[in-house]
């Protein structure tokens, strides 16, 4: 008898565990996916700046091939001055919009989502400022 509500109260609190425990396994899965939180948020295009909104792009996405003087065709997207370069002569939107005659980036891996594009885009058009 005894022996039996032993196992019946550890049933009994495994169950209640897995309901605890539960939210937090979802919760975390669900703000892991960063880009498609994204997609259910309004683009933000305007008052994009390179620290903000440009720098994190290229960290997540680019610069373990994009980083210093060695980086994969000579190009540097861990800093501004060398971001600016192909962001000033149409090498960074061609490639990442996968326009012909261009690279298509980021090599490798799926095209970036169509918000992140423009506020690359967005940032270009505004002279690629340093920001
Ligand atoms: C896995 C490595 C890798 C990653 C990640 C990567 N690139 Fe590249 N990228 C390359 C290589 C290699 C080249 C040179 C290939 C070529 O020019 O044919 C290149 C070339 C380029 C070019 C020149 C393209 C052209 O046609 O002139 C641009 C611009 C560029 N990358 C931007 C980016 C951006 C922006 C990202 C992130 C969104 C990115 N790359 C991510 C490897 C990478």
């Amino acid at each position: 008898m005894k022996r039996f509500n032993i196992v019946r109260i550890l049933s009994k609190a495994a169950t209640l565990l897995t309901i605890m425990v539960l939210p937090f396994t979802l919760q975390s899965c669900y703000y892991d996916v960063e880009e498609e939180l994204y997609q259910n948020t309004p683009c933000v295009t305007e008052n994009i700046t390179f620290a903000q909104t440009i720098q994190p792009i290229f960290q997540r996405n680019c610069t373990t091939c994009h980083t210093g003087a060695a980086g994969s065709g000579g190009i540097d997207l861990s800093t501004h001055a060398g971001a600016s370069v192909v962001a000033n002569n149409g090498r960074l939107v061609g490639a990442v919009t996968h326009a012909g005659g261009f690279t298509p980036m980021p090599q490798g891996a799926s095209q970036l989502p169509a918000c992140t594009i423009n506020q690359i885009k967005a940032w270009v058009e505004a002279g690629a400022p340093n920001n």
